[in-house]
């Protein structure tokens, strides 16, 4: 109790610099400039996808020191107590500027809420937050990451000259909004030849968390209830994508049935190359990075900058302003473009088996 009470006070001095900074709409930023900018990230965990540690620490980082500011990156590790603790220590720590990628909606803009009262500014990184405060949403757009999944799935699917398929979803978690958008986009391309009875809706499962091993569950679930008859798999990102690689490989069907995927992960790279692996999307993480760290980096000056492109919050029904990056469809034969972008190394990803096909594929 004793702590709760030094803690408000702590955050009660904050606040009044807070509340300065807060005051300045003026856009000169000249109230702040005996702030020091500190940037705090909070990151949601490290199993749902390697991207969060691979990719998003290393460019943010890369972000954060070529602009000479200060930041503090965390990790939550899927845990929405620690989140907010995370959030409070960032808040009483001084942080200028809070990026967050939320673990779902309600703890998201508890957080949000709670450093905007304290005069911190914020951004939603790469996760909406619906009925939040951001003043600031960087992702890419994703209902075009899910168009880009179902288009790939149905040429991965006449490629290898299947009749009325039999599609299954392993959809992302329910509590991310992004999960939603990927669903509307490959439903965009799905659905009409659901409805023209050219494909047969299989099962359609959501995973709690983008958790792997709950998918492979799933998936072996969705395979016994169609007795075995799955013809290609929507998996919405590449870890949910290798949970289903996995399950087929057991039942010694891998690379017969296609399978999707997202993030361009090393494993998800390597399914690719072996054939496991229709396709995956590759974003361009270094790009979203950095520009959130703009962003932050102007914020905690006290600036305001364009984006020139609002996100509808469903729930708020605010208008956002966005940064909305446009991402890329990754087959056997462009997974080099991959490396050449500084995304996964050769080293990576040639490794034992795969170095023989990563020559074949063009990566040298
Ligand atoms: C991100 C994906 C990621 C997934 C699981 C989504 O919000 O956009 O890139 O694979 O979360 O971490």
């Amino acid at each position: 109790m004793r702590k709760g009470i030094l803690t408000i006070a702590a955050v009660g001095l904050l606040a009044t610099g807070g509340l300065t900074a807060c005051s300045d709409d003026s856009g000169t930023g000249s109230a702040d400039s005996k702030k020091t900018p500190k940037i705090g990230v909070i990151l949601p965990d490290s199993k749902s996808s390697p991207r969060w540690e691979t990719a998003d620490r290393r460019f943010l980082e890369e972000a954060f020191k070529t602009a000479g500011v200060k930041y503090d990156i965390q990790n939550a590790q899927n845990d929405k107590a620690a989140f907010q603790t995370i959030a409070d220590q960032m808040i009483t720590g001084g942080v200028t500027a809070l990026m967050i990628v939320n673990l779902d909606s309600g703890t998201g803009k508890a957080v949000l809420d709670k450093a905007k009262s304290q005069g911190v500014a914020t951004i939603d990184y790469d996760r909406l937050t619906l009925g939040g405060s951001a003043q600031y949403y960087v992702s890419f757009d994703n209902e075009t990451v899910g168009k880009l999944q179902g288009e790939g799935l149905a040429k991965c699917l006449t490629d290898k000259g299947a009749k009325n398929p039999v599609v299954a979803y392993l959809n992302g978690s329910p509590t991310d909004n992004n999960a939603t958008l990927f669903k509307a986009g490959y439903d965009s391309v799905l659905k009409p030849k659901f409805d023209a009875k050219e494909y047969t809706k299989g099962p359609d499962d959501a995973v709690p968390g983008w958790d792997g091993p709950t998918a492979a569950t799933i998936f072996e679930q969705q395979l016994t209830a169609t007795k075995g008859k799955i013809d290609g798999v929507l998996a919405a990102n590449d870890t949910l994508g290798n949970a289903a690689i996995s399950i087929l490989k057991k039942n010694k069907i891998n690379g017969k049935v296609p399978v999707t995927g997202q993030d361009a992960s090393v494993e998800g790279l390597q399914n690719i190359l072996a054939g496991d692996q229709c396709m995956t999307v590759y974003k361009a993480v270094r790009e979203e990075a950095k520009a959130a760290a703009d962003l932050a980096i102007a914020l905690a000056k006290g600036e305001k900058k364009e984006t020139g492109q609002t996100v509808k919050d469903p729930e708020g029904g605010r208008d956002v302003p966005s940064v909305l990056l446009t991402p890329k469809a990754i087959y056997k034969d462009n997974v080099k473009d991959v490396v050449a972008d500084g995304y996964v190394t050769k080293e990576q990803l040639c490794t034992g088996t795969y170095a023989k096909l990563c020559g074949e594929a063009g990566i040298s």
